[in-house]
């Protein structure tokens, strides 16, 4: 099976909407949280997280917000979990989300989108290292 990197973004932790979006991803058959933590990212972490977007326009506006409050970062294990987060949270663009995703029933704002889930097997490696050294 797979382990993928999820995190809360600050808006989901403001918003009163943690509960919510574990219960989602808690209850889809044979999925595991192994790891979890509420922790507030330095500039050092989110530079090393959102590398592949530096130097694009929403890069700064995108690392502030990530800086702005704590998120709940998990590790989750099972069944094609990678593919599986993605499609529970939907596309980037909370509007073009359809309702039933988790950005398509919270979000309005495309850098205020609720959760980040790693889009790949080598983009998991990578994130989890980054998140969870120890667990990686
Ligand atoms: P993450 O799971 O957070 O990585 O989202 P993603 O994989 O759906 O999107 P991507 O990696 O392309 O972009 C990372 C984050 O940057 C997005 O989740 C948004 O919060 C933000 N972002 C991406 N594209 C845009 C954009 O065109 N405008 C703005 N304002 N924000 C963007
Ligand atoms: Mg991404």
């Amino acid at each position: 099976s797979q382990r993928t990197l999820v995190l809360l973004k600050p808006d989901a932790v403001r918003r009163g909407l943690i509960g919510e979006v574990i219960g989602r991803i808690e209850r889809k058959a044979g999925w595991t949280i192994s790891a979890l933590e509420l922790r507030s990212l330095d500039q050092e972490t989110l530079e090393q997280h959102y590398g592949e977007h530096k130097g694009k326009p929403f890069y700064e506006p995108l690392v502030a917000f990530m800086s702005s409050g704590p998120v709940v970062a998990l590790v989750v294990e099972g069944e094609r979990v990678i593919e599986g987060v993605r499609a529970l949270a939907g596309p980037t663009d909370p509007i073009a989300a359809a309702p039933g995703s988790i950005r398509g029933d919270f979000g309005t704002i495309v850098r205020e989108n609720l959760i980040h889930a790693s889009d790949s097997e080598e983009s998991a490696e990578r994130e989890l290292k980054i998140f969870f050294p120890g667990v990686a």
